[in-house]
Protein backbone atom coordinates (compact mmCIF):
# COMPACT_ATOMS: atom_id res chain seq x y z
CA UNK A 1 0.00 0.00 0.00
CA UNK A 2 1.59 3.54 -0.68
CA UNK A 3 1.17 6.08 2.12
CA UNK A 4 -1.25 8.73 1.38
CA UNK A 5 0.96 11.77 1.53
CA UNK A 6 1.02 14.65 -0.95
CA UNK A 7 4.52 13.84 -2.42
CA UNK A 8 4.26 16.64 -4.96
CA UNK A 9 5.00 19.29 -2.10
CA UNK A 10 7.08 17.22 0.53
CA UNK A 11 9.51 19.86 1.94
CA UNK A 12 12.99 18.54 3.66
CA UNK A 13 11.65 17.96 6.93
CA UNK A 14 11.74 14.84 9.75
CA UNK A 15 8.99 12.20 9.36
CA UNK A 16 7.93 9.58 10.75
CA UNK A 17 8.18 5.74 8.93
CA UNK A 18 7.28 2.44 9.47
CA UNK A 19 11.01 1.06 10.71
CA UNK A 20 14.63 1.51 11.28
CA UNK A 21 17.60 -0.75 10.92
CA UNK A 22 19.75 -0.91 14.18
CA UNK A 23 23.19 -2.46 15.27
CA UNK A 24 25.29 -2.41 18.77
CA UNK A 25 28.83 -2.47 19.22
CA UNK A 26 29.85 -4.30 22.18
CA UNK A 27 32.70 -6.02 23.45
CA UNK A 28 34.83 -5.03 20.50
CA UNK A 29 32.40 -6.59 17.79
CA UNK A 30 29.43 -5.48 15.81
CA UNK A 31 26.50 -7.66 16.55
CA UNK A 32 23.30 -8.19 14.22
CA UNK A 33 21.49 -5.76 12.51
CA UNK A 34 17.92 -5.53 14.11
CA UNK A 35 14.63 -4.09 12.67
CA UNK A 36 12.99 -1.52 15.09
CA UNK A 37 9.03 0.42 14.95
CA UNK A 38 10.30 2.71 17.43
CA UNK A 39 11.44 5.80 16.62
CA UNK A 40 13.40 6.46 20.32
CA UNK A 41 16.46 5.33 21.41
CA UNK A 42 17.49 4.10 25.35
CA UNK A 43 20.63 5.15 26.23
CA UNK A 44 23.30 5.85 29.41
CA UNK A 45 23.23 9.47 30.19
CA UNK A 46 27.10 9.39 30.17
CA UNK A 47 26.92 8.25 26.35
CA UNK A 48 29.87 9.98 24.70
CA UNK A 49 27.90 11.18 21.69
CA UNK A 50 25.76 13.08 24.50
CA UNK A 51 29.22 15.24 26.03
CA UNK A 52 31.69 15.14 23.09
CA UNK A 53 29.88 14.85 20.27
CA UNK A 54 31.56 11.43 19.63
CA UNK A 55 28.64 10.69 16.01
CA UNK A 56 28.97 10.75 12.77
CA UNK A 57 26.09 10.69 10.16
CA UNK A 58 25.52 9.95 6.43
CA UNK A 59 22.69 11.12 4.19
CA UNK A 60 21.66 9.39 0.94
CA UNK A 61 19.24 8.46 -1.26
CA UNK A 62 16.22 6.60 -3.59
CA UNK A 63 14.75 6.46 -6.35
CA UNK A 64 11.92 5.17 -7.65
CA UNK A 65 11.93 4.95 -11.40
CA UNK A 66 9.06 5.29 -14.45
CA UNK A 67 9.80 1.14 -14.14
CA UNK A 68 8.89 1.11 -10.47
CA UNK A 69 12.36 -0.16 -9.86
CA UNK A 70 14.05 1.49 -6.52
CA UNK A 71 17.62 2.92 -7.23
CA UNK A 72 19.89 4.08 -4.41
CA UNK A 73 22.43 6.31 -5.36
CA UNK A 74 26.32 5.63 -4.44
CA UNK A 75 25.59 3.87 -1.26
CA UNK A 76 29.13 2.47 -0.88
CA UNK A 77 30.63 6.26 -1.25
CA UNK A 78 28.56 6.88 1.92
CA UNK A 79 29.63 3.74 3.69
CA UNK A 80 33.38 4.50 2.93
CA UNK A 81 32.89 8.27 4.03
CA UNK A 82 31.52 6.73 7.31
CA UNK A 83 34.43 5.16 8.09
CA UNK A 84 36.52 8.31 7.23
CA UNK A 85 34.71 10.13 10.31
CA UNK A 86 34.90 7.00 12.37
CA UNK A 87 38.93 7.49 12.28
CA UNK A 88 38.60 10.93 12.35
CA UNK A 89 36.99 10.61 16.05
CA UNK A 90 38.11 7.48 17.15
CA UNK A 91 34.88 5.53 16.60
CA UNK A 92 34.07 1.59 15.73
CA UNK A 93 34.03 1.80 11.84
CA UNK A 94 31.31 -0.24 10.29
CA UNK A 95 31.68 -2.73 7.58
CA UNK A 96 31.02 -1.34 4.42
CA UNK A 97 28.83 -4.78 3.95
CA UNK A 98 26.82 -3.79 6.84
CA UNK A 99 26.03 -0.58 6.23
CA UNK A 100 25.43 -1.30 2.99
CA UNK A 101 22.77 -4.24 3.92
CA UNK A 102 21.02 -1.83 6.99
CA UNK A 103 20.21 0.74 4.07
CA UNK A 104 18.85 -2.11 1.63
CA UNK A 105 16.66 -3.72 4.88
CA UNK A 106 15.72 0.12 5.81
CA UNK A 107 14.50 1.28 1.92
CA UNK A 108 12.38 -2.29 1.33
CA UNK A 109 10.66 -2.06 4.66
CA UNK A 110 9.70 1.25 3.80
CA UNK A 111 8.96 0.73 -0.10
CA UNK A 112 5.20 2.34 0.72
CA UNK A 113 7.48 5.78 1.33
CA UNK A 114 9.73 5.75 -1.37
CA UNK A 115 7.73 8.74 -3.53
CA UNK A 116 6.37 7.97 -7.08
CA UNK A 117 8.24 8.59 -9.99
CA UNK A 118 6.78 11.76 -11.08
CA UNK A 119 6.85 13.48 -8.05
CA UNK A 120 10.02 14.61 -8.07
CA UNK A 121 10.35 13.58 -4.62
CA UNK A 122 12.75 10.62 -3.16
CA UNK A 123 13.40 8.60 -0.55
CA UNK A 124 15.82 10.74 2.21
CA UNK A 125 18.14 7.31 4.26
CA UNK A 126 20.08 8.73 7.25
CA UNK A 127 22.53 6.56 8.58
CA UNK A 128 23.79 7.46 12.14
CA UNK A 129 26.57 6.53 14.15
CA UNK A 130 27.07 7.33 17.63
CA UNK A 131 29.28 6.51 20.83
CA UNK A 132 26.85 5.34 23.55
CA UNK A 133 28.87 3.78 26.21
CA UNK A 134 29.83 6.13 29.25
CA UNK A 135 33.03 8.37 29.18
CA UNK A 136 33.04 11.40 31.46
CA UNK A 137 37.06 11.71 30.83
CA UNK A 138 37.54 12.95 27.48
CA UNK A 139 38.19 9.31 25.17
CA UNK A 140 36.10 7.25 22.77
CA UNK A 141 33.40 5.26 24.11
CA UNK A 142 33.52 1.35 24.13
CA UNK A 143 30.11 1.13 22.94
CA UNK A 144 28.89 2.06 19.93
CA UNK A 145 25.08 2.29 18.10
CA UNK A 146 24.54 2.50 14.18
CA UNK A 147 20.72 3.25 13.26
CA UNK A 148 19.77 3.64 9.51
CA UNK A 149 15.97 5.52 9.21
CA UNK A 150 14.64 6.97 6.11
CA UNK A 151 11.94 9.65 4.96
CA UNK A 152 10.31 10.75 1.54
CA UNK A 153 11.58 14.15 1.26
CA UNK A 154 11.46 17.19 -1.43
CA UNK A 155 13.61 19.89 -2.41
CA UNK A 156 16.00 20.51 0.77
CA UNK A 157 15.90 24.80 -0.07
CA UNK A 158 12.25 25.35 -0.67
CA UNK A 159 12.74 26.79 -3.89
CA UNK A 160 13.92 23.99 -5.57
CA UNK A 161 15.83 24.18 -8.85
CA UNK A 162 15.44 27.73 -8.88
CA UNK A 163 18.28 30.00 -8.38
CA UNK A 164 18.68 31.80 -4.49
CA UNK A 165 20.73 33.57 -2.45
CA UNK A 166 24.18 33.14 -0.45
CA UNK A 167 26.06 35.18 2.28
CA UNK A 168 29.49 35.60 3.49
CA UNK A 169 29.81 36.54 6.91
CA UNK A 170 33.30 36.44 7.94
CA UNK A 171 33.00 36.47 11.58
CA UNK A 172 31.83 33.14 11.43
CA UNK A 173 33.72 29.64 10.48
CA UNK A 174 31.67 26.14 10.68
CA UNK A 175 35.38 24.45 11.10
CA UNK A 176 38.89 25.18 11.94
CA UNK A 177 41.96 24.64 8.85
CA UNK A 178 43.11 21.72 10.31
CA UNK A 179 39.90 20.30 12.35
CA UNK A 180 36.80 18.08 11.73
CA UNK A 181 35.58 19.70 8.35
CA UNK A 182 36.33 16.73 6.39
CA UNK A 183 33.84 14.78 8.61
CA UNK A 184 30.92 14.51 8.79
CA UNK A 185 30.23 14.80 12.34
CA UNK A 186 27.27 16.28 14.37
CA UNK A 187 29.79 19.34 15.87
CA UNK A 188 30.11 20.81 12.40
CA UNK A 189 26.72 20.94 12.00
CA UNK A 190 26.50 22.82 15.47
CA UNK A 191 28.59 25.40 14.88
CA UNK A 192 26.77 26.64 11.61
CA UNK A 193 23.75 26.67 13.23
CA UNK A 194 24.22 30.36 14.36
CA UNK A 195 25.10 31.95 11.29
CA UNK A 196 22.96 29.89 9.19
CA UNK A 197 19.43 30.99 10.79
CA UNK A 198 20.97 34.02 10.29
CA UNK A 199 21.12 33.79 7.34
CA UNK A 200 17.58 32.60 6.45
CA UNK A 201 16.38 35.40 8.49
CA UNK A 202 17.64 37.47 6.06
CA UNK A 203 16.88 35.95 3.25
CA UNK A 204 19.56 33.74 1.61
CA UNK A 205 19.26 30.12 1.45
CA UNK A 206 22.99 29.28 3.24
CA UNK A 207 26.21 30.88 4.20
CA UNK A 208 29.11 30.81 2.05
CA UNK A 209 32.45 30.00 3.88
CA UNK A 210 35.46 31.39 3.21
CA UNK A 211 38.52 29.00 4.26
CA UNK A 212 38.93 29.75 8.15
CA UNK A 213 42.26 30.49 8.21
CA UNK A 214 43.08 33.23 5.87
CA UNK A 215 39.71 34.19 4.46
CA UNK A 216 41.28 34.00 1.25
CA UNK A 217 39.62 31.41 -0.71
CA UNK A 218 35.84 29.43 -0.74
CA UNK A 219 35.12 26.60 1.07
CA UNK A 220 31.46 25.47 0.74
CA UNK A 221 28.13 26.87 0.79
CA UNK A 222 26.23 25.48 4.72
CA UNK A 223 25.61 22.07 3.59
CA UNK A 224 26.53 21.39 0.29
CA UNK A 225 29.66 22.10 -1.95
CA UNK A 226 30.96 24.81 -3.88
CA UNK A 227 31.15 24.69 -7.54
CA UNK A 228 31.34 27.41 -10.35
CA UNK A 229 31.58 27.59 -13.89
CA UNK A 230 33.37 29.81 -16.38
CA UNK A 231 35.61 29.76 -19.83
CA UNK A 232 33.60 26.10 -20.13
CA UNK A 233 35.25 24.72 -17.02
CA UNK A 234 33.88 23.60 -13.69
CA UNK A 235 35.68 24.79 -10.66
CA UNK A 236 35.56 23.67 -7.29
CA UNK A 237 37.58 24.29 -4.10
CA UNK A 238 40.34 22.05 -2.75
CA UNK A 239 40.54 22.50 0.78
CA UNK A 240 41.80 20.96 3.98
CA UNK A 241 38.12 21.22 6.00
CA UNK A 242 35.63 20.78 3.51
CA UNK A 243 33.49 17.65 3.43
CA UNK A 244 33.89 15.67 -0.11
CA UNK A 245 30.55 15.60 -1.55
CA UNK A 246 29.65 12.30 -3.39
CA UNK A 247 26.94 14.57 -5.82
CA UNK A 248 30.26 16.80 -6.26
CA UNK A 249 32.32 13.64 -7.17
CA UNK A 250 29.62 12.48 -9.38
CA UNK A 251 29.14 16.01 -11.08
CA UNK A 252 33.06 16.03 -12.13
CA UNK A 253 32.58 12.82 -14.04
CA UNK A 254 29.46 13.89 -15.61
CA UNK A 255 31.07 17.16 -16.62
CA UNK A 256 33.87 15.86 -17.82
CA UNK A 257 32.03 13.59 -20.03
CA UNK A 258 29.69 16.67 -21.56
CA UNK A 259 32.78 18.66 -22.68
CA UNK A 260 33.55 20.57 -19.79
CA UNK A 261 37.28 20.84 -18.55
CA UNK A 262 37.77 20.44 -14.47
CA UNK A 263 39.50 22.00 -12.01
CA UNK A 264 39.79 21.44 -8.52
CA UNK A 265 41.89 23.73 -7.18
CA UNK A 266 41.50 26.78 -4.38
CA UNK A 267 39.39 29.13 -5.26
CA UNK A 268 40.58 33.20 -4.83
CA UNK A 269 37.39 34.96 -3.47
CA UNK A 270 38.02 37.58 -6.22
CA UNK A 271 37.14 34.71 -8.66
CA UNK A 272 33.65 34.98 -7.93
CA UNK A 273 33.42 38.19 -9.74
CA UNK A 274 34.05 36.15 -13.01
CA UNK A 275 32.00 32.47 -12.55
CA UNK A 276 29.00 32.32 -15.44
CA UNK A 277 27.27 29.82 -13.13
CA UNK A 278 27.74 28.61 -9.54
CA UNK A 279 25.39 26.20 -7.75
CA UNK A 280 25.68 24.91 -4.38
CA UNK A 281 25.48 20.49 -4.90
CA UNK A 282 24.87 17.67 -2.22
CA UNK A 283 22.36 15.00 -1.73
CA UNK A 284 19.80 16.90 0.11
CA UNK A 285 20.17 20.71 -2.25
CA UNK A 286 20.98 18.16 -5.69
CA UNK A 287 21.67 21.00 -6.99
CA UNK A 288 21.15 24.59 -6.21
CA UNK A 289 21.50 27.31 -8.48
CA UNK A 290 22.87 30.60 -7.39
CA UNK A 291 21.64 33.95 -8.60
CA UNK A 292 23.74 35.79 -6.08
CA UNK A 293 26.39 36.33 -3.54
CA UNK A 294 26.50 38.86 -1.01
CA UNK A 295 29.55 39.49 0.79
CA UNK A 296 28.02 41.37 4.16
CA UNK A 297 31.13 42.70 5.21
CA UNK A 298 31.95 44.66 2.30
CA UNK A 299 28.51 45.28 1.29
CA UNK A 300 28.85 43.74 -2.02
CA UNK A 301 26.76 41.82 -4.41
CA UNK A 302 28.17 39.37 -7.13
CA UNK A 303 25.59 38.56 -9.43
CA UNK A 304 25.14 35.69 -11.84
CA UNK A 305 22.64 34.41 -14.62
CA UNK A 306 19.25 36.25 -15.65
CA UNK A 307 18.28 35.54 -11.96
CA UNK A 308 14.98 33.83 -13.41
CA UNK A 309 16.67 30.49 -13.82
CA UNK A 310 19.55 28.45 -13.42
CA UNK A 311 22.39 28.94 -16.09
CA UNK A 312 23.15 26.65 -18.74
CA UNK A 313 25.42 23.97 -17.42
CA UNK A 314 24.02 23.97 -13.85
CA UNK A 315 20.46 22.73 -15.85
CA UNK A 316 22.55 20.25 -18.01
CA UNK A 317 24.31 18.93 -14.93
CA UNK A 318 21.16 18.59 -13.17
CA UNK A 319 19.14 16.92 -15.44
CA UNK A 320 21.69 14.56 -16.44
CA UNK A 321 22.02 13.39 -12.32
CA UNK A 322 18.20 12.64 -11.89
CA UNK A 323 18.14 11.01 -15.14
CA UNK A 324 20.79 8.81 -13.79
CA UNK A 325 19.42 8.49 -10.20
CA UNK A 326 15.86 7.78 -11.76
CA UNK A 327 16.95 4.93 -14.22
CA UNK A 328 15.92 7.13 -17.46
CA UNK A 329 19.39 6.98 -18.26
CA UNK A 330 21.69 4.08 -18.42
CA UNK A 331 24.06 4.10 -15.40
CA UNK A 332 27.43 3.50 -17.22
CA UNK A 333 29.50 4.55 -14.13
CA UNK A 334 27.92 1.72 -11.21
CA UNK A 335 26.26 4.39 -9.13
CA UNK A 336 23.21 2.67 -9.03
CA UNK A 337 22.14 -0.90 -6.44
CA UNK A 338 18.58 -1.57 -7.30
CA UNK A 339 16.91 -2.56 -4.49
N1 LIG B 1 29.08 19.65 2.52
C1 LIG B 1 28.44 19.47 3.69
C2 LIG B 1 28.91 20.24 4.88
C3 LIG B 1 27.37 18.57 3.78
O1 LIG B 1 26.71 18.38 4.93
C4 LIG B 1 26.97 17.86 2.63
C5 LIG B 1 25.88 16.89 2.69
O2 LIG B 1 26.06 15.71 2.82
C6 LIG B 1 27.67 18.07 1.43
C7 LIG B 1 28.71 18.99 1.42
C8 LIG B 1 27.32 17.34 0.19
O3 LIG B 1 27.78 16.00 0.23
P1 LIG B 1 27.05 14.86 -0.56
O4 LIG B 1 27.02 15.26 -1.98
O5 LIG B 1 27.88 13.65 -0.34
O6 LIG B 1 25.70 14.73 0.02
C1 LIG C 1 22.88 15.76 2.83
O1 LIG C 1 22.95 16.42 1.80
O2 LIG C 1 22.65 14.56 2.86
C2 LIG C 1 23.08 16.39 4.11
O3 LIG C 1 23.45 15.69 5.00
C3 LIG C 1 22.83 17.81 4.22
C4 LIG C 1 22.10 18.25 5.46
C5 LIG C 1 20.69 17.80 5.57
C6 LIG C 1 22.90 18.15 6.69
Amino acid sequence: MMENIDWKNLGFGYRDTDYNVRCSYKNGEWGELEVSTSNTINIHMSATALHYGQEAFEGLKAFRGKDGKIRVFRMDENAKRMQNSCDGILMAKLPVEKFEEAVRIAIKKNERFVPPYDSGASLYIRPLLIGSGPQIGVSPAEEYLFIVFVMPVGPYFKEGFKPTNLVIMRQFDRAAPQGTGKYKVGGNYAASMYEGKKAKANGFSAVLYLDSREKKYIDECGPANFFGIKNNTYITPESESILPSITNKSLIVLAEEMGLKVERRKVPYEELAEFDEIGACGTAAVISPVKGIYDNDKDKWFKYGNQEEAGEWSTKLYSKLRAIQYGDEPDTHNWIKII
